[in-house]
């Protein structure tokens, strides 16, 4: 069939196989391009399909020759129905992972589930024996908790006031006010259970007692920070409450590694273009204008160029350059004093009028339309694709 993108809001309702394979493709040529990193053998990577779960994946693969595990939910394609992103992104990521013959399996799932983390321990078990890095990526609006049944649903809203700031419809460039309402006490226990902490915690417990962690094992998962402007509905608001949560629980998690020399580290990311960010009011417009300054400065990167700097020049450097509060800081480069200074300069002019010229919309549009492999270049989108592809492990 022709596959054309679909959009409904902040989603994008199809998605094209090869584009997506290309999208791997170059993720994977620029790991290669920047050298081999003596790094962890075995990795999982829960979260592994898109966004910065998929570039640990990659790295993991491809910058350290890992075998790698990814677990993730993806929307298999059907007769005339294409898959999610992330599935086609799996099927090419294990195609060419075992072209380099490298071992790479994926499991399609809920992850919050019992089920899925005893399948991973499993396969863990029979393919691995055990495994020396755990990188947690997952980003999802609910959860069920299988401890209680419950299912949450997260909700991205300020805390105590309302918060009003300019935001972007970054289909239509129009710049305009937006006013959120403040989350109840319920929406912010309901964003911790989704995106807090407990599930990372009861994957490396469920992990340890099984014995699948190796001794030294490490465990990473990905928060963010970013700047004032945003911090009433970022990182003061009900999804920071949940960072505030992730990033407690790397340190009650080290507590549990410790006498297997273990541990866990949060590393802060720079803010991108994902699925899960593009929902978020007002960051569109942040990462339009910070996209802008960083390209201008030669500074910009995506999910693989951070993850590649992550993984050497933090994880296996040999300095974590850790922050006060035992953070990793990739978003160094986002959060710099000059590049932050400039954002703040063009918020306070931006306009529906002059931000494709001050801000990078052009490049925020693109980046969404390749996240579900449309708009990547040297891909035909005239041709014909078949859009059932299988996962190879999954086949
Ligand atoms: P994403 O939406 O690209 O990836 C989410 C991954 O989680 C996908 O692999 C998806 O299949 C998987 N997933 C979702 N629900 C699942 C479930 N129930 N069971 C199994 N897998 C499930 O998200 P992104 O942006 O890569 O986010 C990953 C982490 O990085 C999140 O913790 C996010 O807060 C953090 N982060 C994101 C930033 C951004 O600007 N996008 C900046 C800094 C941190
Ligand atoms: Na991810």
């Amino acid at each position: 069939m022709i596959i054309e993108p679909k959009t409904r809001g902040f989603i994008c309702l199809t998605a094209h196989p090869t584009g997506c394979e290309q999208n791997v493709i170059n993720q994977i040529e620029y790991v290669k391009s920047k050298g081999a990193i003596d790094g962890a053998k075995k990795v999982l990577v829960i979260g592994a399909s898109t966004g910065f779960g998929l570039a640990s994946r990659i790295t993991s693969a491809f910058g350290c020759g890992a075998s790698t595990i990814g677990v993730f939910l993806e929307k298999a394609p059907s007769a005339g129905r294409p898959a999610s992103p992330g599935w086609y992104n799996s099927a090419a990521f294990e195609k060419h992972a075992h072209e380099a013959g490298l071992y790479a399996k994926s499991i399609n799932g809920d992850a919050f589930s019992n089920e899925i983390k005893q399948q991973t321990i499993d396969m863990i078990k029979e393919d691995l024996g055990q495994v020396d890095l755990v990188i947690y990526s997952l980003a999802s609006p609910v959860r069920t908790n299988p401890n209680t049944g419950k299912r949450h649903k997260s909700v991205l809203k300020p805390i105590g006031d309302v918060f009003s700031n300019k935001t972007v419809d970054f289909h239509t460039g129009n710049v305009s006010e937006v006013s959120i309402q403040p989350a109840t006490e319920d929406d912010i226990a309901n964003t911790v259970e989704v995106m807090g902490g407990e599930d990372w915690e009861m994957w490396i417990d469920a992990m340890r007692e099984a014995g699948v962690l190796a001794e030294g094992a490490e465990t990473y998962a990905y928060s963010y920070i970013g700047p004032k402007l945003t911090e009433p509905v970022y990182r003061k608001g009900t999804i920071g409450a949940a960072k505030d949560h992730l990033e407690a629980t790397a340190h009650k998690i080290t507590e549990k590694l410790a006498d297997m020399g273990g541990k866990a580290v949060v590393s802060v990311n720079k803010a991108l273009v994902t699925q899960a960010s593009s929902a978020i009011p007002v960051i569109p417009l942040y990462i339009s204008l910070l996209y802008k300054i960083m390209k201008a400065d030669g500074i910009h990167e995506g999910c693989i160029e951070q993850i590649q700097r992550l993984y050497a020049d933090r994880i296996y450097s040999g300095d974590m350059k850790l922050d006060e509060k035992g953070r990793i800081r990739i978003d160094d480069w986002e959060m710099r004093d000059d590049v932050q200074a400039k954002v703040d300069e063009l918020w306070a002019i931006a306009t529906t009028e002059n931000l494709s010229e001050i801000g990078d919309l052009k490049g925020y549009s693109d980046d969404f339309f390749n996240l579900f492999g449309f708009k990547v270049d040297g891909v035909d989108y005239d041709a014909d694709v078949n859009e059932v592809v299988e996962i190879p492990s999954l086949a």
